[in-house]
This record gives C-alpha cells, sequence and structure tokens, in this order.
C-alpha cells in the first residue's frame, strides 16, 4: 500500500489498514484552512481550546500551530456508560479543565463527531455553557452526518467521512493505530471479520 517514504517506521501498522482515506497532505493542507478561519473568527476574542481526550490530541497540537490569534488550550476526559447513557444521560468527567472559561470564547476540538449518541459532547456544551463561557463552538476533525441521532451542532469541519470506522491521525481502534499519520479504514480480519 503506497503511503510514501515517510512512512517506513509505520510498516507494522500499515499492514493492517485496507485504504487510505485521508492522506498526510490532505489533512495537513485543511487543518491550515480551519486554522486561518479560526483565526479570522476569533481576532480580539479570548479564545481557549478545550480537547476531549484522548482522541483530539494530535489534531488540537496541529491546529493550535495553525492559528495565528492568541489562544490557550486545555483538555477533559469524558466517560459514559454505554448504551445506557442516553436513557440515564450518566456522563462523568474524568479530568475536568484547569483553567476557568468564565466570560472567554471556547472551542471544543473533537476527532469525531460520529451517532452523537454517547451524549460526551452535548452533556460538555451544556456543561461549558454553565459556567459562564462567552461562547461555546465545536471544531471537529471528521463528521460523520449519516451516523447523527442526536442533533451536535459542528461549527468547524475538518472532514464528511461516510459510515465507516477509521483510524489514524489520533482515532484509535483498541488504543491502537493513534500515532498513524494519515486517516484509514482497518482491513476487516483485524476486526475479527474477514
Ligand atoms: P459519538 O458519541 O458516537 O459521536 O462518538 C464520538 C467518539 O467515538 C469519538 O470522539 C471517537 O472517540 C469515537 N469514534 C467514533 N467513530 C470513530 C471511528 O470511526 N474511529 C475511531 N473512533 C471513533
Amino acid at each position: 500500500m503506497p503511503v510514501g517514504a515517510a512512512s517506513l517506521s509505520f510498516m507494522k501498522l500499515d499492514e493492517d489498514i485496507a485504504q487510505v482515506l485521508l492522506t498526510r497532505e490532505q489533512i495537513s493542507n485543511r487543518v491550515v484552512e480551519l486554522g486561518k478561519q479560526i483565526s479570522i473568527d476569533y481576532a480580539g476574542k479570548d479564545l481557549i481550546l478545550v480537547g476531549i481526550l484522548k482522541g483530539c490530541a494530535i489534531f488540537l497540537a496541529d491546529l493550535v500551530r495553525n492559528i495565528s490569534v492568541p489562544l490557550a488550550f486545555d483538555f477533559v476526559a469524558v466517560s459514559s456508560y454505554g448504551a445506557d447513557t442516553k436513557s440515564s444521560g450518566v456522563v462523568r468527567i474524568l479530568k475536568d479543565l484547569d483553567e476557568s472559561v468564565e466570560s472567554r470564547h471556547v472551542l471544543v476540538v473533537e476527532d469525531i463527531v460520529d451517532t452523537g449518541l454517547t451524549l460526551r459532547l452535548s452533556y460538555l456544551l451544556e456543561n461549558l455553557r454553565s459556567r459562564r463561557a462567552a461562547s461555546v463552538k465545536v471544531c471537529s476533525l471528521l463528521d460523520k452526518p449519516s451516523r447523527r441521532r442526536v442533533d451536535v451542532p459542528v461549527d468547524y469541519r475538518g472532514f464528511t467521512v461516510e459510515d465507516q470506522f477509521v483510524v489514524g491521525y489520533g482515532m484509535d481502534y483498541q488504543g491502537k493505530y493513534r500515532s498513524l499519520p494519515y486517516i484509514g479504514i482497518l482491513k476487516p480480519e483485524v476486526y475479527g471479520g474477514g
């Protein structure tokens, strides 16, 4: 599978990828565009990016280096309890913000907005608003709108993708593949299928 010379050190992980969906270059070009737009929209505002761990880590690191206005960033880790979450509304903050967001403009950074059903994102948005943030918006690298069952706003979107499970550039399958510099689809046999 041709993923470029720079991928030599990823050979072992590459073997599990059936198809490269977004190359390193495509992602990097889009991140530059997102950074420019965010820089325009938040000029003169007290901006704080809030990344939802762990999937956002790579995207956030690249994104902040393409935003030209002053900013801060912080992370939260949010857990939910699978299918029960929808009915119970139970979402737990495992790691809270270190900084106050009061009167600040918050941009929540996600790797992918999928079904929205875990309620993580909507819970977090509500929670941040209750802390009297000046504004709360969402920037997601990927959006899978066909899967959406709960309405969550995505204000900045990197790419829209089909209903496929993807890995790489921060996104994992069972804790693996986050370090891949591109976004790909796993071979079925990796899931125990095929
Ligand atoms: P949602 O609550 O269904 O929107 O799921 C959002 C979270 O599920 C994302 O932040 C990811 O951590 C994970 N997720 C959803 N789809 C994928 C995928 O295709 N690959 C890797 N992780 C995913």
